[in-house]
């Protein structure tokens, strides 16, 4: 069977990046079809356009899509790649690996995050001179969706830990829907879970992350707190992510194009790599998925490493590295 998946590069490290995701899938003994389409800040000044009607079709039509990074036209190329998967959960995992020197070594948390709603609908107004709005959507469907996503996750992965983030006592009617919804669906699971304000959320996961497994939020909370579960392990270089919706799905880094950096030849593979092992679990190739992750895994032990992990090799040089593991 062959599987088609879209590949869209995008901007800066992206480029980067994500040849070295499809060099690592090259080398296994699985039937893809690349299909490579662009979108980004250069696609939008060559063509007036930051997702081009053609890379919108050729995500759509795939089985699933590797995304590398946007810059500056980020939410005008990922919010719509997201809803043309029909993207509900987006799940970022944030692990400490041995032989880094990760701020928490014990870190081993799944965000699992809201994906369409939110602060993130995009419903913005502007009232009268200086004074503009957000409206902040969330509802039942989506609620009991991420929630229904993630204790399966948490089930199916082995995780013992559930949170549900949420900030109820102040946004009353929004996170008190989304947490009314979430401990249903964990009460008709007969799930066990805890609940946790996300401010104060962040400082336990900043301090005592071993404490945690899966972590339910809203949107922007996800967003938030995978972040900072990025500094916990070392660097946004390591953090996978998957757009998972009932059909189709998305794969990308969490971290963005990398102006600083980009050009130079040193972006971390591991983050884009470790989405396509995600994406390899979602085409149900468990074992591929398994050998990937633990060829990352030892090369991160044993370097080489780029400059953020404190090493002093390429993005060439370490993806090489993963290659001959496998
Ligand atoms: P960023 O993730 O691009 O970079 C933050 C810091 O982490 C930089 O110092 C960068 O060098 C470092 N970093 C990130 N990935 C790395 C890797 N693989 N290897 C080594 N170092 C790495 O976030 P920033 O700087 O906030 O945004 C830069 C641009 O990226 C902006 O234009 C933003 O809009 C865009 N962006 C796009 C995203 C997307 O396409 N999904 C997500 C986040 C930002
Ligand atoms: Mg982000």
């Amino acid at each position: 069977m062959t599987h088609e998946i879209a590949v869209i590069p995008g901007d800066g490290i992206g480029q980067e990046v994500t040849p070295a995701a499809v060099d690592v899938l090259g080398e296994l003994n699985i039937d893809f079809e690349f299909v490579h389409a662009e979108a980004g800040d250069e696609t939008k000044a060559e063509t007036g356009t930051a997702l081009p009607e053609e890379t919108a079709e050729i995500a759509a039509d795939a089985d699933a899509t590797l995304f590398g990074a946007a810059g500056e036209t980020a939410a005008d190329v990922i919010l719509p790649l997201r809803s043309i998967v029909g993207s509900f959960a987006n799940v970022r995992p944030a692990r400490a690996y041995p032989g880094l020197d990760a701020l928490q070594p014990e870190t081993d948390l799944v965000f699992i995050r809201e994906n369409t709603e939110g602060v993130y609908s995009g419903i913005e107004d502007e009232i009268t001179e200086g004074v503009r709005t957000l409206t902040r959507v969330i509802t039942e469907d989506a609620s009991e969706k991420i929630a229904e996503y993630g204790f399966q996750y948490a089930k199916r992965n082995g995780y013992d830990d559930v949170t549900i983030a949420h900030k109820a006592n102040v946004m009353r009617e929004t996170d008190g829907l989304f947490l009314d919804t979430a401990e249903r669906v964990a009460e008709e699971r007969g799930a066990e879970y805890d609940t946790a304000l996300m401010d104060a959320l962040a400082m336990h996961l900043a301090m005592t992350p071993e404490e945690y497994g899966v972590v339910i939020c809203p949107n922007l909370a996800g967003d938030m707190l995978s972040d900072l579960a990025a500094g916990l392990v070392g660097g946004l270089g390591l953090l996978p992510s998957a757009n998972i919706g009932e059909e189709n799905a998305l794969f990308e880094p969490v971290h963005g194009s990398a102006p600083d950096i980009a050009g130079e030849g040193v972006a971390n593979p591991s983050a884009m790599i470790l989405s396509a092992a995600m994406m390899l679990d979602h085409l149900e190739y468990p074992e591929e998925a398994e050998t990937v992750r633990a060829a990352v895994e030892s090369v991160l032990d044993s370097g080489p490493r780029t400059p953020d992990l404190g090493g002093s090799a390429s993005t060439e040089e370490m993806t090489e590295a993963v290659v001959d593991e496998l």
